[in-house]
């Protein structure tokens, strides 16, 4: 595996290949959700890139940016493991070469100020506007996102439609812990009653699709769950159930859905969702992923 930090060296690099590239950026602090987006772009890549970088722009002021957990020994060996064949671990200069308040702004609207975008004002223009230049250094044919942070992932496919870009960029399954917490690196911020507690938000949000799909009211389902989590210790921003496709309010006859949530838990900020067909397991929704699946 090669180590490259500087943009002028990843761009002679990535000159020299002429097949494929598969990406995963990351701002480190890896887990086997990562390993996973990992082993998609592996299997399927001549030539795999992953990133990792601490994008101060996609924190707000009273944000963990300096906290954010940096183990870069551990994410290294990571990224060999899974045959990763260049870590672009970039410098501040590299990714912002004027700083970052100087820096191009790429912004999707609309979808940046919604759901997560309410609570953390300017984040998703952080995440597209460092996205937009890790995309124009590595020049990758495909690009990898984990489902987990799903509002992230369909701006990011927003952003490459709008722009024309010639990218693919494919949603991964979130990975979880045993009983149903979906990995985070922000999980390390749970002391051990809060982690014993965190599983509650995935199992609501199960019960929730379960219900919908039994025809209870969204509206009524979305109150009762963010009231179950604040009887659960959480301090809930939102729960909704979206379109899957472009996350707008769910019209009657729209099929594939999603319900999102976001809750605080002690110093932890956890996000989770479910992707589900209204018409239950056998509805067309379901189907469709099934197929996918093979
Ligand atoms: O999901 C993340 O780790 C970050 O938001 C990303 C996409 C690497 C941009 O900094």
């Amino acid at each position: 595996m090669k180590i490259i930090s500087g943009a002028v060296e990843l761009q002679a690099a990535r000159r020299a290949w002429t097949e494929d590239v598969g990406f995963v950026p990351t701002m480190g602090g890896l887990h086997r959700g990562h390993a996973a987006l990992l082993a998609h772009a592996r299997a399927r890549h001549r030539h795999v890139v992953a990133s990792i970088y601490v994008n101060p722009l996609q924190f707000g002021p009273r944000e963990d940016f300096a906290a954010y957990p940096r183990t870069l020994d551990a994410d290294q060996a990571l990224l060999e493991a899974e045959g990763v064949d260049v870590a672009f671990l970039p410098t501040q200069e590299a990714i912002y070469p004027a700083g970052p308040a100087r820096q191009t702004e790429v912004r999707v609207p609309g979808l940046s100020d919604d759901l997560c975008g309410r609570y953390r004002p300017g984040h998703f223009a952080g995440v597209t506007t460092v996205v937009a230049r890790l995309f124009g250094l590595v020049q990758p044919t495909v690009a990898y996102f984990g489902k987990k942070d799903y509002q992230q992932w369909r701006l990011i496919e927003r952003m490459v439609r709008d722009l024309a870009w010639p990218i693919m960029v494919i949603g991964v399954d979130t990975v979880r812990e045993a009983d149903g917490l979906a990995l985070s690196t922000r999980n390390r911020y749970l002391h051990a009653d809060e982690r014993a507690r965190a599983p509650l938000l995935a199992e609501l949000l199960r019960t929730a699709v379960v219900a919908i799909q039994a025809g209870d009211i969204i509206p009524a389902v979305e109150r009762t769950v963010f009231r179950q989590l604040q009887d659960g210790g959480f301090v809930p921003d939102y729960v909704s159930v979206r379109r899957q496709l472009d996350l707008g309010p769910p019209e009657e006859t729209d099929d594939a859905l999603v319900i999102l949530a976001a809750a605080r838990l002690g110093a932890a900020r956890l996000i989770d969702n479910r992707e589900f067909s209204r018409l239950g397991p056998a509805g067309p929704a379901a189907l469709h992923e099934a197929e996918k699946a093979g």
